[in-house]
């Protein structure tokens, strides 16, 4: 049975407001983007940008996304909530294109609640697709599976969840609302997955056997960690039926929320996840995530029109990382990536995993700008450089043949043995993490960010100098 508030909510509501934005001011929809391989720091962008927006909105990802913000000395680690939460005032939207694992939310919003977050203003589109238990547990079987080469995905089941969905197969935030309909998706859901689950069961068996006798690839340890795959019908469906209680109050007409805002000139921001090199379609493929962390995305993702986003913002680290498998063409695998991954604290926010460094790879981020139409930057991190003699920016690879190629090569076999060709540009010493405005930064550093800007043709208006909110450098429009 649908509840009366969800019935309410369907039958009740006013027509569409009519558009005033021909004669309104510009007041954007403005889409922030990962630009490299993700944690570039878009949830601290998104919490400063957020200040002059109405509403803040995650298109697309699922819990893979960790996104940090430090305020006064407290850190906050967001996975599935927005980063605008911390505004009082401000509706934090999961959109529609969104994966989301109701366990997972639900003691994200308990664990904010108790830091004193109001959570009142968090509004869930009721078709997101939920990732299901056995989301979770195919996921670390697919990956188990194909041993060496592996993805390194965060195991979190967005892959599996989004095929479900593709296939027509998947469970949406509304089914929590009616358990008929709940338990019946979840019948059919499961049957074609038994056979990868009992053979997972299998294999979970194998290995603990295995476990008394010597020791276990790390991989092999994730499957013993993994929760039981007896997935039993009756306990999931009363399991999420209770989720759907808790989460009821927050399940909303999203789509119609950013469109009342919009069309009264007011700022709404889509918050991207992960990175435009995980891109599905745009990335490393296959060596991405399973959704389109693009700006175009933002419109599917959240029930928007492409005339409706005035701005993008792409964050860029000031160097480049990756953590899970795929090419990485300026990764350092020496002392240097070392010194970067230590002095930049370069360890997963979702899962803990070191991840790669290198150097800041300005083809790649050429194909981000344009594949995004960027309209700004933010350099994130820049204090992780400050004590090197000389920095070095990839302006070019080389192919295997000996081409030189200017453009990021769309044929994955070019890319996997491309080897970048560097321009190099004088480091800086001095520490820079208390700078705030531009003429703090060392003539180094600006000439840094200038010759990245100049390269990719977008402005920087943002510079990162610290974890901390107010950590930053603004830099004047057109600069
Ligand atoms: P996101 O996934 O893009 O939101 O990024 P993450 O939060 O996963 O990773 C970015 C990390 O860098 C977080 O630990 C941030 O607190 C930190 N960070 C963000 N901006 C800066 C900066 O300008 N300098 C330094 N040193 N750290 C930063
Ligand atoms: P935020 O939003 C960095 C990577 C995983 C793996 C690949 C596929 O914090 O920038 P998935 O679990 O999505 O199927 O894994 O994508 N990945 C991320 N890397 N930041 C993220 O999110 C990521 N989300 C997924 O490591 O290589
Ligand atoms: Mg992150």
């Amino acid at each position: 049975m649908l509840s009366a508030r969800a019935t309410e909510d369907a039958g009740m509501r006013r027509p569409y407001a009519r558009s005033t934005r021909h004669n309104a001011p510009v007041m954007p929809g403005l889409v922030i983007v990962g630009a490299q391989w993700g944690d570039e720091g878009k949830g601290k962008v998104t919490d400063l940008l957020a200040e002059r927006a109405d509403a803040i909105v995650r298109f697309q990802g699922g819990n893979n996304a960790g996104h940090t913000i430090v305020r006064d000395g407290e850190e906050f680690k967001f996975h599935l909530i927005p980063s605008g939460i911390l505004y009082p005032d401000k509706a934090c939207v999961i959109g529609n294109g969104v994966v989301l694992d109701p366990h997972i939310l639900l003691g994200e919003i308990d664990g904010l609640r108790r830091r004193g977050v109001d959570m009142n203003n968090l509004k869930i589109s009721a078709n997101a697709h939920l990732i299901m238990p056995y989301h979770v547990l195919l996921d670390t079987a697919g990956e188990v599976k194909l041993g060496k080469l592996s993805l390194g995905t965060t195991r979190r089941g967005i892959g599996p969840c989004y095929a479900d969905k593709a296939l027509r197969l998947g469970i949406r935030v509304q089914d929590l609302l009616d358990e008929k309909i709940l338990r019946a998706k979840i019948r059919t859901a499961l049957e074609p997955k038994q056979q990868a689950l009992r053979e997972l069961s299998v294999q979970r068996r194998k290995l603990r056997k295995e476990a008394g006798e010597g020791d276990r690839e790390s991989v092999e340890q994730a499957i013993e960690d993994a929760p039981d795959p007896r997935i039993d019908l009756h306990t999931m469906t009363e399991e999420h039926i209770n989720y759907g209680h808790r989460l009821e109050p927050h399940i909303a007409d999203t789509a119609r929320l950013c469109w009342d805002r919009l069309d009264a000139g007011k700022t709404v921001i889509f918050e991207g996840a992960q990175a435009t090199l995980l891109d599905l379609d745009h990335g490393t493929y296959p060596f991405v995530t399973s959704s389109n962390p693009i700006a175009g995305a933002a419109c599917v993702g959240a029930g928007i029109g492409p005339t409706d986003i005035s701005e993008v913002w792409g964050v860029a680290k000031a160097y480049a990382t990756r953590v899970g498998a795929g090419p990485f063409p300026t990764e350092l695998t020496d002392e240097l990536g070392r010194h970067m991954l230590e002095k930049g604290h370069e360890y997963g926010t979702t899962t803990g995993r070191e991840r790669r460094c290198g150097w800041m790879d300005l083809v790649a981020l050429r194909y981000a700008v344009r594949l995004n139409r960027m309209s700004s930057l933010a350099i994130t991190k820049l204090d992780v450089l400050s004590g090197l003699e000389t920095l070095r920016v990839a302006v070019r690879y080389r192919s295997r043949e000996g081409a030189l190629l200017d453009s990021f090569p769309y044929h994955q076999s070019i890319l996997h043995s491309a080897t970048p060709e560097y321009d190099e540009l004088p480091g800086f010493d001095e520490d820079i993490t208390a700078c705030r405005d531009e003429a703090d930064l060392p003539p180094q550093a600006r000439a840094y960010l200038d010759y990245i800007a100049d390269f990719v043709g977008v402005p920087i208006r943002l510079v990162g100098v610290g974890p901390s909110r107010d950590q930053i450098v603004w830099r004047p429009e057109g600069a």
